[in-house]
């Protein structure tokens, strides 16, 4: 007689939350095609996905290859095969409205004070690329409690965070949260809203925020909302009231060449701190030009998307 041991191995599937290193069937993953242009694939035995590079067979190119791969496809070209994570869904996503980018949202982030265990409330949900950063901050034990009252918009993102296995950590509810508010009363610890008239929201805000306080964040492309936000929340007790805008200032670095002054002849050797003579190169009278890299903003800076209004409720 003899016993056998059965070992089992514990294979981490893929979560927006949760890092897996090897590809498996179900999951989501995202396709770089270059740095500007990637797409999210379900992975499912038997598919193939077209891209300029040739077909990818999920089969045998995807399924069991590790995170980060390159992969080589029908005609010859390869692309990279990278776990999905909130900032690369940003940038891939289908979009189903106008969506916040990881400028805004890292800022969001930091001034909503959020971490593992935050529970917060969004309105609205949009095509949920705030959401997918919010869970993966306040994973494992936190909750988003995200209202969309158009609602195509809310089942498609409550599909989306089932594939993203991300579902156990968010509630979504279709409802008009300037009539209905979040579905949740005094459990939040933060607020954020992205709709068209948030000072019509911010009572509900302040209901289903915890007792002890917490904090609000409004995004409004206009300054005439965030001027009106900014009433309603002072009228509710909001404290500490402040409004920002984020831009990204992209430097171009290049090489320029500064022309040099003649300052005629060196009268005496440079000296190191310590007293002794250094050799050094000096502008002789064939030196009229140093060569230096720096960088230069572009002079008009696209990218307004929306001001930032936070507040913070005080304790009851
Ligand atoms: C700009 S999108 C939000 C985008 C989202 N922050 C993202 O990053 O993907 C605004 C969404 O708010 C929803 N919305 C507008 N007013 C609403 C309301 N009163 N209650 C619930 N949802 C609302 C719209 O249907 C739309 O989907």
């Amino acid at each position: 007689m003899y016993t056998s041991t059965i070992l089992e191995v514990l294979v981490l599937a893929m979560s927006f939350v949760e890092y897996s290193d090897c590809i498996q069937d179900g999951d989501v993953a995202i396709i770089y095609l270059s740095h500007d242009s990637m797409m999210p694939v379900k992975v499912q035995q038997g598919a193939q996905t077209q891209t300029r590079y040739g077909v990818i067979r999920h089969s045998s190119d995807l399924i069991g290859q590790r995170y980060g791969s390159k992969v080589t496809c029908s005609k010859g070209g390869w692309v990279h095969v990278l776990h999905p994570t909130p900032e690369l869904w940003t940038v891939s996503l289908p979009h189903r409205t106008q969506i916040l980018y990881t400028t805004d949202i890292a800022t969001i982030t930091m001034m909503l004070e959020l971490k593992p265990g935050s529970v917060v409330c969004e309105s609205g949900t949009g095509s949920g690329s705030l959401s997918h950063a919010i869970l993966r901050t306040i994973a494992p034990t936190g909750h988003l409690h995200t209202v969309e009252f158009h609602q195509q918009r809310a089942e498609k993102v409550a599909e989306e965070f089932k594939e993203h296995r991300v579902d156990h950590l968010v509630t979504v509810r279709n409802q008009d949260v300037c009539k209905e508010g979040f579905g949740v009363t005094g459990v939040a610890d933060a607020v954020f809203l992205d709709i068209p008239s948030p000072w019509e929201a911010v009572g509900h805000a302040k209901a289903a925020m915890k007792r002890h306080g917490g904090r609000v964040c409004s995004f409004s492309p206009c300054i005439e909302q965030v001027q009106r936000t900014c009433e309603a929340l002072a009228d509710q007790g909001f404290e500490e009231i402040s409004t920002l805008e984020v831009l990204l200032r992209v430097h171009d670095v290049r090489t320029v060449s500064l022309s040099l002054p003649d300052f005629g002849p060196d009268p005496s050797p440079p000296t190191h701190p310590d007293g002794s003579e250094k050799s050094a190169p000096t502008s002789g009278p064939n030196q009229t030009a140093v060569s230096l890299k720096t960088t230069t903003p572009p002079r008009e800076i696209p990218g307004h998307t929306g001001y930032l209004t936070f507040a913070t409720k005080p304790r009851t």
